[in-house]
């Protein structure tokens, strides 16, 4: 979940309550179905790991004591400690060496993963994160945020991840809270909710008017229902080329050869009664796989004179995308 919203909207003060640093005045704070207001402290704690703003490492211990905090105030020790420490080095991509190191002598990002690894020590089933990749660039920020995705995979923890980046909030969270200052909780909802029905205005200015083109980031021509476009069998004569054709209202046809795209053909080639797979055949310049993004098939079609993106499912003819499937997408309203 992603908790998003402008500066002083209670964020922070947010992932506090949750671990009970601050102490709510009203309202229920439940974590797994339990209310744990009445719960101790100790027992609540050891099950949330907490990633703090701005890093927040001890700077005169090192990594490797910095990652061990938590295992050591649980008493284990030395050598399950050292193995821990090991395996979450490795698990957030940390070269060994760097263990003996203190946090200042490491980039930005490194300390980005020590601060996550950290969290991670007790394998807490809970995992608050507070603007963990607010402070490096955008290159090394996105491959952190993909890092986290296939950790997340693999360890499927309830994390509660905050933001005051949409674009991060929309990439990571399967639902997004958007606060407003005051702790108003103006909408809580899928990403595509948020930006198919913004709540109120204040949700529509802050996802702005491109909301659209953000939703056709969420979605992957997989998504799409299949639609096998302009094609023809390699071995179909001319005719059956120029019947399709005209069905279809298109100037150039497809050639699939076992099961494979062979090429754009021009329908006007084919006018004398040539075959068309003796035709001259163009490779598709819009050509998108299915895990790619709505909008990347948009901006290929649109940059190709093509009308249509071929996909290319590991080699095999996936169908194709074509400009009207994306807006349909978008029209559609899925719980309809
Ligand atoms: N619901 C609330 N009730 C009372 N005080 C609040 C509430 N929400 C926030 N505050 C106060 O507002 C101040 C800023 O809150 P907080 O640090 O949680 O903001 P933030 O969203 O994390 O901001 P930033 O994006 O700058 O980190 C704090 O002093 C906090 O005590
Ligand atoms: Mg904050």
């Amino acid at each position: 979940m992603a908790l998003i919203g402008p500066s002083g909207c209670g964020k922070t003060t947010t992932l506090r309550m949750i671990n009970r640093l601050i102490e709510p005045t009203s309202g229920r704070l439940e974590v797994n179905g339990r209310d744990v207001i009445n719960e101790s402290l100790t027992e609540l704690r050891r099950g949330i790991g907490y990633v703090i703003q701005q890093g927040g490492l001890f700077p005169h211990r090192t990594v490797a004591q910095n990652i061990a905090t938590v295992p050591r105030t649980l008493g284990w020790d030395k050598s399950r400690v050292a193995d821990r420490v090991a395996e979450l080095a490795e698990l957030v991509g940390l070269e060994l060496t760097m263990l003996d190191r203190y946090p200042d002598e490491l980039s930005g990002g490194q300390q980005q993963r020590i601060g996550v690894a950290r969290a991670l020590a007790a394998d807490p089933p809970v995992l608050l994160m507070d603007e963990p990749f607010g402070a490096v660039d955008p290159i090394v920020r996105s491959r952190l945020q993909d890092e986290l995705l296939a950790l997340q995979q693999q360890l499927h923890k309830t994390i509660v991840f905050v933001t005051h980046d949409l674009e991060e909030a929309l990439k990571l969270g399967d639902r997004i809270a958007l606060l407003n200052v005051g702790g108003i909780l103006e909408q809580y909802s899928t990403p595509d909710e948020l930006l198919r029905s913004p709540a109120n205005t204040f949700v529509e200015q802050f996802v702005g008017e491109d909301r659209g083109m953000k939703r056709l980031a969420l979605k992957s021509v997989a998504e799409l229902p299949f639609e096998t476009g302009p094609v023809i069998p390699d071995t179909a004569s001319s005719s059956e080329a120029v019947a399709t054709a005209e069905a279809q209202g298109v100037e150039w046809i497809g050639l699939i050869c076992d099961d494979r795209f062979g090429g754009w053909v021009r329908v006007a080639d084919l006018a004398n009664g040539s075959v068309p797979a003796d035709a001259e055949r163009f490779p598709p310049a819009a050509q998108v796989t299915p895990d790619s993004t709505l909008r990347n098939a948009m901006e290929l079609i649109m940059t190709s004179r093509t009308s249509v993106a071929v996909i290319n499912d590991g080699g095999h003819f996936g169908g194709v995308v074509s400009l009207d499937a994306i807006r349909r997408s978008l029209v559609s309203e899925p719980d309809l």
